[in-house]
């Protein structure tokens, strides 16, 4: 058993346009493409999908915008005219991001602002769903209990990819040199693997409701899916 422990990223202290942010943000893309964390996300939430149609899916830490994209490029039938609202306290939106989303039919905004402060002054609206990648481990578990509750109020689903910790993912992350990674990524990575999660942990976190299925499970080889959907 890894103990949770959390630690400062350096990632998030630098400048959006600081070359080594610039970087990092780089190798995070294939960093995501290796863990297969759009792919996990988009299997999660296509049974959803086909029940209920999200008029508004809220990226929180959405970083560049990337990710999200590539998970939407996953789930062709969703209809045009879903709301994506990017949501990060840096200022790293990917332009082509958000003009690809436009070309795709959705309607994105950009919205710099703390996840958390943003969440809770979101008016509630017709089918929300949530979506978190790499995100939620910068949280301690009393701040994830919060958050959570927030989410609840105001969504159908909420859906986060995230590190798995073991002594895999940690053993990975020191090979990371290996596809070129710079040291910002080298070494947060493996911070956010020693703040990921194992088990049910964030389920544990999700307000006790019955309305809500939960689950949670290793996914890939180095992610820790959490999937919550409001029946
Ligand atoms: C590891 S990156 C992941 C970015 C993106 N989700 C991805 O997969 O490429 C974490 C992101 O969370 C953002 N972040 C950290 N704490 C935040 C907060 N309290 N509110 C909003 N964004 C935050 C950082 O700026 C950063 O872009």
């Amino acid at each position: 058993m890894m103990e949770r422990s959390l630690q400062a990223e350096l990632l998030d202290e630098l400048p959006a346009n600081d070359p080594r942010a610039v970087g990092s943000r780089r190798d995070l893309r294939r960093i995501n493409a290796l863990m297969g964390n759009a792919r996990l996300m988009a299997r999660a939430v296509r049974g959803a999908a086909s029940q209920a149609v999200p008029r508004r899916i809220v990226d929180l830490g959405a970083g560049d915008g990337t990710f999200l994209l590539r998970c939407l490029r996953r789930l062709p039938l969703l209809p045009r005219g879903i709301k994506i609202v990017l949501v990060d306290r840096g200022d790293a939106t990917d332009a082509g991001v958000v003009t690809e989303l436009c070309a795709r039919g959705f309607l994105p905004r950009v919205e710099q602002a703390d996840a958390g402060g943003w969440l809770r002054a979101m008016p509630a609206g017709p089918s929300t769903w949530v979506v978190a990648n790499l995100f939620l481990h910068h949280f301690s578990a009393e701040s994830l209990g919060e958050l959570f509750g927030v989410i609840a109020q105001k969504a159908e689903l909420c859906c986060a990819c995230e590190p798995r910790r073991n002594r895999r993912s940690l053993a990975a992350t020191r090979l990371l040199w290996l596809m070129g990674a710079n040291a910002v990524t080298r070494q947060d990575a493996a911070v956010s693997v020693r703040a990921g999660f194992q088990g049910g942990e964030l389920s544990a976190l999700w307000p006790a409701d019955p309305r809500w299925r939960l689950r949670e499970r290793r996914a890939g080889l180095f992610s820790h899916l959490f999937l919550a959907q409001r029946t």
